[in-house]
C-alpha cells in the first residue's frame, strides 16, 4: 500500500511510520513550498492513503485521479477542504485532527486580542524604528481586556478554552450558540445573535467555515457591531466577507481587527488589509507550534493506523462509511 503525505510533517512521525509499518511505500511532500495541485493529482494516481494538509482541495477531480484511494486523513480540525459528498459517493474515508490543537489556538486567539487592543505591533515598530523618545504618560495607549465582554461565536472546544483564558484576564463572556447550554459560569452567559453583535466589545470566531457560516460577518451583522468594537478570527477567512470588513475598518463602524485567516490564503498582494493600521495579520499560525504540529501529524497517522488494523479510525468525519461490526 501506498501512503502520501503531502505536506514537511515532524520527521519523529515518519520515523514512527516506517518503523510500525515497513510494509508501506510512503511519499511524502518535502520541497519547499505546499504542493501543487497537478504534483498532487500526479501523486494521488497510485496512492491508496493520504495525509493531507488544509492547502490541498480534495474534490471530485482529486478523487478522479486517485483510484485507488481508500482513506484521506486531514492534518486539521477544519475539514472544509474535503467535499464530503464526493468522498462519500467515492467510498472515501476521512478523519481530521480534533482536540491536539485546541490549546494552542486557543492562545494565539488571546495574543491577537492583546495584539490589536493594546497596539503592541505599532508600539514595537516604533521602538524598532527610533521613534520611541521616552515614558510618556500618553504614549502607546490601548485598552485593557479586564473588564470587557468578549462575544464568542460557537462553542466547541476551542471556544471553550478561550473562555477559561478569558475568564482568567477577568472578561466578561457572552456565547453566541445554536446548542443551548447549561451549568454555565460566573460572567458567561448564552445571548441571541443580535445581542452578541451589539453588547460585544471584542467579538471572537470559533466556528467551522460551513454553507451556514460562509460570510456569517458581512455588511449587515457588521453594521449591528459596536464602532468601538474589535472582530478576532482564528476560524477560517470565508466566515467574513473581507470586502465588507474592509469598508466597515476604514469608515470607522469598527476599530479594528485581528485575523489569522483569510478568504484567499496566502493574502493576495493586493488586499487592502494590509494598509489598515488598525488591524494585525497573522499568516495562519493558531495550531504553529512545535508540540501541536508534532500531535497533529500523529493523530492524522493514528487513525491511518486504526484503517490498517482493521479498527474503526476515532476521528472519522463520514462514520456512515464504516461498516458497523457491533
Ligand atoms: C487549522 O486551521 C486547522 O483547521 O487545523
Ligand atoms: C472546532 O472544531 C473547535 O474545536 O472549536
Amino acid at each position: 500500500m501506498k501512503l502520501v503525505i503531502t505536506g514537511r510533517v515532524d520527521p519523529r512521525v515518519i520515523q514512527e511510520i516506517r518503523s510500525r509499518r515497513p510494509d508501506l511505500s510512503l511519499k511524502v511532500w518535502n520541497e519547499s513550498g505546499i504542493i501543487s495541485r497537478e504534483q498532487l493529482l500526479a501523486w494521488s494516481k497510485d496512492a491508496d492513503l493520504m495525509i493531507t494538509m488544509l492547502t490541498e482541495r480534495v474534490d471530485t477531480e482529486l478523487l478522479e485521479h486517485a483510484p485507488h484511494l481508500k482513506m484521506v486523513s486531514n492534518m486539521a480540525v477544519g475539514f472544509d477542504n474535503f467535499d464530503l459528498a464526493a468522498l462519500e459517493k467515492s467510498h472515501v474515508l476521512a478523519t481530521n485532527t480534533p482536540d491536539v490543537l485546541t490549546e494552542a489556538t486557543a492562545e494565539l486567539t488571546m495574543a491577537l486580542m492583546l495584539l490589536v487592543l493594546r497596539r503592541l505591533r505599532s508600539a514595537e515598530d516604533a521602538l524598532r524604528q527610533y521613534h520611541w523618545t521616552g515614558w510618556e504618560p500618553d504614549g502607546f495607549l490601548g485598552f485593557e481586556l479586564y473588564g470587557k465582554t468578549l462575544g464568542i461565536v460557537g462553542f466547541g472546544r476551542i471556544a471553550r478554552a478561550v473562555v477559561k483564558r478569558a475568564l482568567a484576564f477577568g472578561m466578561r463572556v457572552i456565547i453566541f450558540t445554536r446548542r443551548s447550554l447549561k451549568d454555565l459560569p460566573e460572567n458567561v452567559q448564552q445571548v441571541s445573535w443580535e445581542q452578541l453583535l451589539e453588547s460585544s466589545d471584542i467579538v471572537s470566531l470559533h466556528v467551522p467555515l460551513t454553507p451556514q457560516t460562509l460570510h456569517l460577518i458581512n455588511h449587515e451583522t457588521l453594521s449591528r457591531m459596536r464602532p468601538t468594537a474589535i472582530l478576532i478570527n482564528t476560524s477560517r477567512g470565508a466566515v467574513v466577507d473581507e470586502k465588507a470588513l474592509i469598508a466597515a475598518l476604514r469608515t470607522g463602524k469598527l476599530a479594528g481587527a485581528g485575523l489569522d485567516v483569510f478568504e484567499t490564503e496566502p493574502l493576495p498582494s493586493d488586499s487592502s488589509l494590509r494598509e489598515l493600521p488598525n488591524v494585525t495579520l497573522l499568516p495562519h499560525i493558531g495550531s504553529a507550534t512545535v508540540e501541536t504540529r508534532l500531535a497533529m501529524a500523529e493523530r492524522a497517522w493514528h487513525n491511518i493506523l486504526a484503517y490498517l488494523n482493521g479498527q474503526k479510525p476515532p476521528d472519522l468525519l463520514l462514520p456512515k462509511l464504516w461498516p458497523d461490526k457491533t
